[in-house]
């Protein structure tokens, strides 16, 4: 069989159940294969994840990321074509923006522009929006551009939100939509870049 032609990288910080969601999903993918995983957080979950699929993880520093000799090594060692963040807490440096322009996505737990740019992920996204008083809530699947959360949106889901809804009731249905449709829509985004959405 011939090797995938696509090349995925995965940057987590932490858990990583999106990363799971889409390694299990592209294991014997024909096109498309999870390549590596990076992790700026040697302490982070999804390392361990990695290893039990078979998949080379790595973690760098603050310093290693700033500067493009490493990333840019590893990224090209195993010939990766795109990079995916699943729940990665960096802003994508300018020089990653330029040698990937559009291959880069992010998946946000709130239906965007409402409760993005920084500082916003995680449970601070929840609590903020059952602060708000917002009766629906959701994801957003978008190309990653030099600002948080900013990029082109190519996939939208979501959630309604009730008085009796607590964050971690809302953070529960979001990441359901996360798994359910985040690997889906790298699928369509890679197969058909300027429609996927
Ligand atoms: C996910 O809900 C993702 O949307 C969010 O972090 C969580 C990671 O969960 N990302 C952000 O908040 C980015 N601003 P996971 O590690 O289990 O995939």
């Amino acid at each position: 069989m011939a090797s995938p032609q696509y090349r995925l990288a995965i940057f987590a910080s932490g858990n990583g159940s999106n990363a799971e969601a889409i390694i299990q999903y592209f294991k014997n993918h024909p096109s498309i294969k999870v390549a590596l995983v990076l992790s700026n957080n040697p302490e982070a979950f999804v390392l361990q994840r990695a290893k039990n699929a078979g998949i080379r993880a790595i973690t760098f520093t603050r310093e290693e990321y700033r500067q493009p000799g490493k990333l840019i090594h590893e990224l090209s060692l195993e010939n990766i074509t795109h990079i995916v963040l699943a729940g990665f807490l960096w802003l994508v440096p300018d020089y990653l923006i330029k040698l990937y322009p559009d291959r880069i996505v992010n998946i946000h737990p709130a239906l965007l522009p409402k409760f993005g740019g920084k500082g916003m992920y995680g449970s601070r996204v929840h609590e903020a929006v059952k602060l708000a008083g917002e009766t629906e809530t959701g994801i957003t699947i978008h190309l990653v551009n030099e600002h948080y959360d900013d990029g082109r949106i190519l996939f939208q889901a979501s959630c309604p939100v009730e008085a009796r809804h607590s964050p971690s009731d809302i953070a529960k249905c979001v990441l359901e939509l996360e798994h359910k449709h985040y690997p889906q829509v790298i699928e369509s985004w890679i197969a058909t870049p300027r429609s996927a959405g």
